[in-house]
């Protein structure tokens, strides 16, 4: 029997309870093991708050969105932070044997770095954004590309009745899967994705061949970061905040795009940002079926003893793939999968 620590890091994302049920309901009844969930992500491991992870505790959570543990930015490695020796003090009182921690590239890398320093770890990606590398999809990103799709869906309602050029601003801070798979489902004019850099007279020129073909409105939907050639990313929100690992806070890059292409086509353009709207709400059934497996595979991972390695869909298949080679570059967008977005472009 081990002590198991549970916690999640970073940006919630629909299907991290059903994670968090998975690991606990496999551990306890298959492999009798104890688990304990540390709150607000590596905060919580550092101030050794959480609460313990039974039947009761992770019971009639599956369809619930966010995370019963709480989340943060948290980084014990950031300059002055207590770094793996706080951590592992930390797992010491509680008498805790393995970590899971469920998170992004953040949360995997300080889960990565205390692995290297010896602590048994068993990760677990999470990202909507699904540009975490060794995994094909990660849960959450399939219930942001819906919401997405269901926003475009509306705002096209709108654009069309009023002749106007709609900007469409989702997250996706290095890559632009969330953008790409909602335009295409959308019916986006056009797609602007951080992997490729976009040229504004380029994006006009696509509104103004719709309106030449008799197509009076425009839907354009954007990545946050998205950036312009020969520019920075456009945050109009942050006012140059940035967060414990370092990340600008992105969002805005849409005011930027509906002023540019009023003043430059004439066309009214109105922009509309889904920000956390995209994280929020209940789980598809694919997210929940996905975290689910993954979290039996942690649970299974864990009891093996398989560490420093986090659980990962390949095809079809839940794997297990070394945490450094999940970390070594972010999964940036198939281009063939633009390729395919662009024949529908204005
Ligand atoms: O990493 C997921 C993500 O949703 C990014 O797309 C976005 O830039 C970031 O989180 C925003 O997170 P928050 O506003 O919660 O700090």
């Amino acid at each position: 029997m081990a002590r198991i620590g549970v916690l999640t890091g970073g940006g919630d994302s629909p299907g991290l309870n059903a994670v968090i049920r998975a690991i606990v309901r496999k551990g306890l009844n298959v492999h009798g093991h104890e688990f304990f969930g540390f709150t607000y992500g590596w905060a919580g491991v550092l101030s050794n708050e959480g609460i313990v992870l039974d039947h009761q505790s992770t019971r009639g959570i599956l369809h619930r969105g966010g995370t019963i543990l709480g989340t943060s930015r948290t980084n014990p490695f950031k300059q002055g932070g207590p770094g793996a020796d706080g951590v592992r003090a930390s797992l010491e009182a509680r008498a805790i044997d393995i970590l899971i921690p469920i998170g992004g590239e953040d949360t995997l890398g300080v889960a990565n770095r205390l692995s290297e320093a010896g602590i048994p770890i068993v990760g677990v990606p999470k990202t909507i954004d699904n540009d975490l590398a060794g995994t094909d999809f990660t849960f959450g990103f399939q219930t942001a590309v819906q919401i997405a799709t269901d926003a475009i869906d509306r705002l096209h309602t709108t654009a069309e009745s009023h002749n106007r050029v709609i900007v469409v601003e989702v997250m996706g801070r290095h890559a632009g899967w969330i953008a790409c798979y909602a335009g295409l489902a959308g019916g986006a004019d056009v797609i602007l994705v951080p992997e490729r850099p976009f040229d504004i007279e380029e994006v006009c020129e696509r509104v103004r061949n719709r309106e030449q073909s008799g197509r009076t409105f425009s839907i354009v939907v954007v990545a946050e970061g998205a950036t312009p050639k020969d520019g920075d990313v456009v945050s109009e929100h942050s006012g140059g905040a940035t967060d414990a690992f370092g990340h600008e806070r992105l969002g805005g890059i849409a005011v930027t795009l509906e002023r540019e292409i009023e003043e430059r086509t004439g066309f009214e353009s109105r922009m509309t940002i889904l920000g956390h709207v995209q994280r929020g709400g209940t789980p598809l059934a694919y997210d929940r079926v996905l975290g689910t497996r993954f979290g039996v595979a942690a649970a299974d991972a864990a009891d093996e003893g398989s560490f420093g390695q986090m659980v990962a869909l390949r095809g079809t298949e839940i794997e297990l793939v070394p945490l450094s080679d999940a970390l070594a570059e972010p999964k940036l967008l198939d281009p063939r999968l633009f390729e395919t977005a662009e024949v529908f472009f204005g």
